[in-house]
């Protein structure tokens, strides 16, 4: 297993560069981030992405979930992050409502984060997706798509419950992956389904860089809430979440011994990969 690059010498990590890592077998980093001072310390310790999550819903607003979060909060809080970071590719999440009307309004919402300081757009979803990602990839915006369990979808989803659990919900999963990857997905972030279906995800699209998240240890890298692993909580944490802060005496003890223990395969426990 390769190990993290010292962060002293750290070049700006770019598309090309996650995706040399990706090709050599180095395990990607990747922590939610909100603000510049978080960016900062994350990026300090070496971590490869830094996702502008609607998570910000629930960690930074209160809300009970990320449907109420707008593309001018998210415009917000990806400029806070781009300040704080030096070096780390940022992720600017589209939030619900702001994609799903037609290809023409993901693309307004999708330059207003690139504008912003996003370097990659992610949005949720397959099927009705593809078409979308395929006119923000071919107009220059590289875009990492979201399956599995998608927050936005909630309350059709029915809770926040792993997905992909029968043959045909994997065989769904499999088909919407493909799709998106052929549109020109660089990056996937694969939530909560069973490890064996994130590995297969990954197997059918080997170049595709799938970053998991209680979808076992199969994937090109790892995606935590910064809050989850720091245990800044009230709630109760899905099982797949390890207390990093227990393990390290600071936060940026913690956040070092996340990108150890992703690059060097020691997490996630591959056992792990339900609420
Ligand atoms: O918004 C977010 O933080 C996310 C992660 C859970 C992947 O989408």
């Amino acid at each position: 297993m390769s190990q993290a690059t010292p962060q002293a010498s750290r070049k700006s990590v770019t598309l090309h560069r996650l995706r040399e890592m990706h090709a050599q077998g180095e395990k990607i980093t990747m922590l939610t981030s909100y603000d510049a001072m978080f960016a900062r310390l994350a990026d300090e310790c070496g971590v490869d992405c830094l996702l502008v999550g609607d998570s910000l819903g629930m960690i930074v607003q209160g809300e009970a979930s990320t449907v109420p979060v707008t593309l001018e909060q998210m415009v917000y809080h990806t400029r806070c992050v781009a300040r704080g970071n030096r070096t780390a590719w940022v992720v600017g999440d589209l939030p619900f409502g702001s994609y799903q009307e037609n290809k023409e309004q993901a693309l307004h919402s999708s330059v207003a984060l690139m504008q912003a300081g996003a370097h990659m757009v992610k949005l949720e979803g397959g099927g009705w997706t593809t078409e979308t990602v395929h006119f923000l990839t071919e107009r220059g915006i590289p875009v990492c798509a979201h399956l599995g369990l998608t927050p936005q979808s909630v309350h059709a989803l029915g809770g926040y419950r792993i997905q992909g659990r029968d043959d045909a919900g994997a065989e769904t999963l499999r088909r919407h992956a493909k799709e998106l990857a052929q549109a020109g997905a660089a990056m996937m972030v694969l939530e909560l389904m069973p490890s064996s279906v994130a590995a297969q995800v990954q197997a059918d699209n080997p170049g595709l860089m799938t970053i998991g998240i209680g979808a076992g240890a199969a994937t090109a890298g790892q995606v935590l809430v910064l809050h989850d692993m720091l245990h800044v909580t009230r709630g109760k944490l899905p099982r797949f979440v390890r207390n990093f802060m227990a393990e390290g005496g600071s936060i940026e003890d913690a956040i070092r011994r996340y990108v150890a223990a992703v690059k060097d395969g020691s997490f996630p426990d591959e056992s792990i990969h339900g609420y």
